[in-house]
């Protein structure tokens, strides 16, 4: 039986073998394994790319979140940590780092709902928390699964109340609001290169981009021991550099940032058209801006989500549900952490969601395969 994974890395690995090949044969030829020349250019290539001031490669996506909020932390408060009652307002329905790293800065995560059509936060209710409640300093909206939070209400929020704002893009590389590139909008965006990712390394990495020439230079000593001179600090830092040979992969596998994305949404536009009009399966909402998307991952949701993720792995399919646990229901938040209301829709989505293969070189007969695999689920269901 034919076996479909999520993602093959290895197909794409074949893909671009020449790029990355020759990319790490310059690495061992140079030697220059820490902040070597593929960094800066690394960092460059994205900065230009994103329409960002400054790049800064790190050593993950949640690094790139932590130090975002350190930095925010010493030049807002000129302490190097937030204090608990520092409010920084965020989605329950995300990966465990996006709050992680506001925990590790010291403020407090608040969770606000989500709204159930994109997945994203649901901007009224960020709104209706800053409205009744003190100290929020800032807001991280997270681009679920590739898709755009609405930045327009996001940046009009955060402008009236004083606020900054960290988008986390992880998820959402190269995906759009508007004229903008994700990642260019808010005081800083946090990129990770983990290999699954649309852009990803061989490895752990990350990046973040910022307009502010003085969050730039913090970050920069953050990530580097915490000062301009190592052997002679001024803060709290950490040994968070992005390895040269990653640069080197990252860089090499950026050359083929769009043309992936676009492939991904080839593959979402087909289970879009061969699953529409079943009863009782949702399909993503690319709202009013399609181009924005670039589908990280295709995720639909079904009241029948373990009834059919069984169903599709007995027919090879493999498929995951991104994310079982909200954060608020998880232990390490408990007692650190606010949630604004119910959050009934995150905890639903943490029952129905279930995300299907996204393998930017995945065929047209395999998507249809998946498809006619569904349907058929849904005949008799
Ligand atoms: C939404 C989100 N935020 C943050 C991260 C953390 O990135 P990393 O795994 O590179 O630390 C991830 C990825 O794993 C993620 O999906």
């Amino acid at each position: 039986m034919k076996q479909i994974p999520m993602l093959d890395l290895k197909l794409e690995y074949e893909y671009m073998k020449t790029a990355v090949d020759d990319a790490i044969k310059k690495c061992l030829d140079h030697q220059r394994w820490i902040l070597g020349p593929e960094v800066k250019e690394l960092e460059d290539s994205i900065a230009s790319y994103l329409g960002s001031k400054h790049c800064i490669g790190c050593c993950s996506g949640t690094d790139a979140l932590t130090l975002s909020l350190r930095a925010s932390s010493i030049k807002l408060r000129n302490e190097e940590y937030f204090s608990k009652t520092d409010k920084v307002i965020t989605t329950s329905f995300t990966f465990t780092a996006t709050g992680d790293a506001i925990l590790r800065s010291g403020a407090t995560p608040v969770f606000v709902d989500i709204d159930p059509v994109s997945f994203n936060m649901d901007t009224n209710q960020i709104e209706d928390y800053i409205n009744s409640n003190k100290d929020v300093v800032g807001i991280l909206p997270v681009h679920l699964y590739g898709q755009a939070c609405n930045m327009d209400e996001i940046m009009r929020i955060a402008g009236e109340h004083n606020l900054f704002v960290i988008e986390d893009v992880a998820q959402a590389f190269g995906g759009g609001w508007k004229n903008s590139k994700l990642g260019s909008i808010g005081d800083t965006g946090a990129f990770s290169f983990f290999p699954s990712k649309n852009l990803g390394g061989f490895g752990d990495g990350g990046m973040i981009s910022t307009n502010d020439d003085s969050i730039m230079e913090l970050l920069r000593m953050l990530l580097r021991h915490g000062g301009k001179d190592k052997y002679n600090v001024d803060h709290i830092g950490y040994n968070a550099r992005i390895d040269t040979l990653q640069a080197a992969i990252v860089l090499a596998k950026f050359k083929y940032i769009d043309e992936f994305n676009e492939r991904r949404r080839h593959i979402a536009g087909t289970y879009s058209k061969n699953l529409s009009g079943i009863s009782n399966l949702t399909l993503p909402h690319t709202g009013s801006l399609p181009e924005g998307h670039v589908y990280h991952q295709y995720t639909v949701r079904t009241s029948l989500r373990q009834k059919l993720q069984t169903y599709l792995k007995e027919k090879g399919v493999s498929t995951m549900v991104y994310y079982p646990f909200p954060l608020h229901k998880m232990k390490v938040f408990d007692g650190r952490s606010i949630n604004h209301g119910q959050l009934t829709n995150a905890e639903t989505a943490t029952e129905e969601v279930l995300s299907l293969p996204m393998e930017p070189l995945q065929s047209d007969d395999t998507t249809k395969y998946i498809t006619d695999t569904i349907c058929n689920f849904f005949e008799d269901n």
